[in-house]
């Protein structure tokens, strides 16, 4: 079999990952690719004792392997958009094919790499970037290339989805739960991109991307984290039928895309409400196939490994094709996708609303709440407010309202606010039903 020589770039977890996952299962690898795959040359700092690297070029300056000519694939598991952004146009430019499991470097980045690598006739991909080893790149690009896709749902931060979990069966603090996520090596080197929905956020760009046909837009979407998620939202939630879930949607709609990441109430029957701890899961929605689940593990370095490793497997085929056109997820090469590709702005977004306020246990505040919110236009579904304990005043009045759009329940929660009877901000958190 035809050689191809693979330089991984970055020894970290998901690197020493991908390096023992080609060296353990070396045979069926090569035998799915039609190649002999080989790690010729290792980019890194330092070495890893996780792995042998017995008979590999061992670099410490990862821009060596991009320039090696014997090298065909450059892995580039560094992280981060600086060394690893140089690394990947160095590649491109010396006619290396790219693998990258770098969320925020493909969604902030991406739109010039691929334009690059077009122009050089080389591969990208990208498979890892996107909720770890589940192959939802792979399902959108080509399981789901009959479709038009309608609407996309994913719980795409292991750390965040381990913190609401937590937060729910045992009743933790968050930021214990976040110190243990850390400890356990989920969370980013920044928590707060897992906790504010900027991981997500990166992901769900890639994502609505390749389901849309639309540029990288990574600045236009909406994120919201889930630091401000109260033990009682996640109760009154599970009273209604529902679950708190961080997810990323994007959506088509015909005044243009959604693209938001947020704490979402989400029917508690619905098999992705059931998806915990640090396990991810993407529901995709097209017009052929209708809703499909993707599930699996969203981080970790073997789980990411096999994500990178079907990705060299790709490059490797697609060595033997020429079609220049597929290497890289060109939007020029199905324009008209969407009927508008702009992206929505938060407020111009239509779902239903969870409110928590505190209320005054006097008569005739109801009223006036459910007068506002008729004033906006906006119904209510359900409520609750449950009798107040001996000696207090304050009640809290939980909401379910229809799908109305958002600007008309900001407008109603600035009035609701204004009532004497109502303490403090309105907390509400937005409810998809994804069905
Ligand atoms: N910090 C990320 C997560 C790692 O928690 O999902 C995988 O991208």
């Amino acid at each position: 079999m035809k050689p191809v020589n693979i330089g991984i770039c970055g020894l970290g977890t998901v690197g020493s990952g991908t390096f023992n996952v080609l060296q353990r299962n070396c045979t069926e690898i090569c035998a799915r690719a039609g190649h002999d795959i080989r790690v010729t040359h290792v980019g890194a700092r330092r070495d890893n004792p996780a792995c042998d690297l017995n008979g590999v070029v061992v670099e410490r300056d990862v821009m060596a392997v991009a320039r090696a000519p014997e090298v065909d694939v450059i892995v580039e598991l560094i992280g981060g958009c600086d060394i690893a952004k140089d690394l990947v146009m160095l590649a491109i430019e010396n006619g290396k094919h790219v693998v990258t499991a770098n969320k925020a470097l493909i969604a902030l980045h991406g739109n010039e790499i691929f334009a690059a690598a077009q122009a050089k006739s080389v591969s990208v991909h990208f498979e890892a970037a996107v909720a770890g080893g589940i192959p939802i790149i792979k399902a959108i690009r080509e399981g789901l290339a009959a479709n038009k896709i309608e609407w996309l749902a994913g719980i795409i931060n292991g750390t965040g989805n381990f913190i609401m979990t937590e937060m729910r069966d045992k009743g933790r603090a968050f930021d214990d739960v976040l110190k243990e996520a850390q400890e356990l090596g989920y969370a980013e080197a920044d928590p707060t991109f897992d906790v504010e929905g900027i991981d997500a956020c990166h992901k769900l760009v890639i994502l609505a991307s390749l389901a849309f046909g639309i540029p990288l837009q990574f600045e236009k979407a909406y994120t919201e984290g889930i630091s401000d998620i109260a033990p009682a939202d996640v109760k009154y939630a599970e009273e209604l039928g529902y679950r708190i879930k961080h997810l990323g949607i994007a959506r088509r709609t015909d005044a243009g895309i959604e693209l938001r990441v947020h704490p979402t109430l989400i029917p508690a029957k619905r098999l992705i409400a059931n998806v915990d701890g640090v396990m991810n899961a993407v529901l995709v929605s097209g017009d052929a196939v209708g809703p499909t689940l993707y599930y699996g593990a969203g981080a970790g370095a073997e789980p990411t490994a096999s994500s990178v490793v079907a990705d060299i497997v790709d490059v490797a085929r697609s060595m033997d094709v020429v079609n220049d056109e597929q290497r890289v997820p060109a939007l020029a090469f199905h324009p008209g996708q969407v009927d508008v590709d702009d992206v929505l702005p938060i407020d111009q977004v239509h779902t239903a609303y969870y409110m928590r306020m505190s209320a005054m246990d006097e008569p005739g505040v109801v009223s006036k709440v459910a007068q506002i919110l008729s004033d906006a236009g906006v119904n209510i579904e359900a409520m609750i407010q449950k009798e107040p304990a001996e000696g207090v005043k304050q009640v809290d009045l939980i909401i379910l309202t229809n799908v109305v759009v958002e600007s008309a329940l900001q407008t109603a929660v600035k009035s609701i606010e204004t009532l004497s009877a109502i303490t403090g901000t309105v907390h509400s958190i937005r409810v998809e039903s994804l069905g």
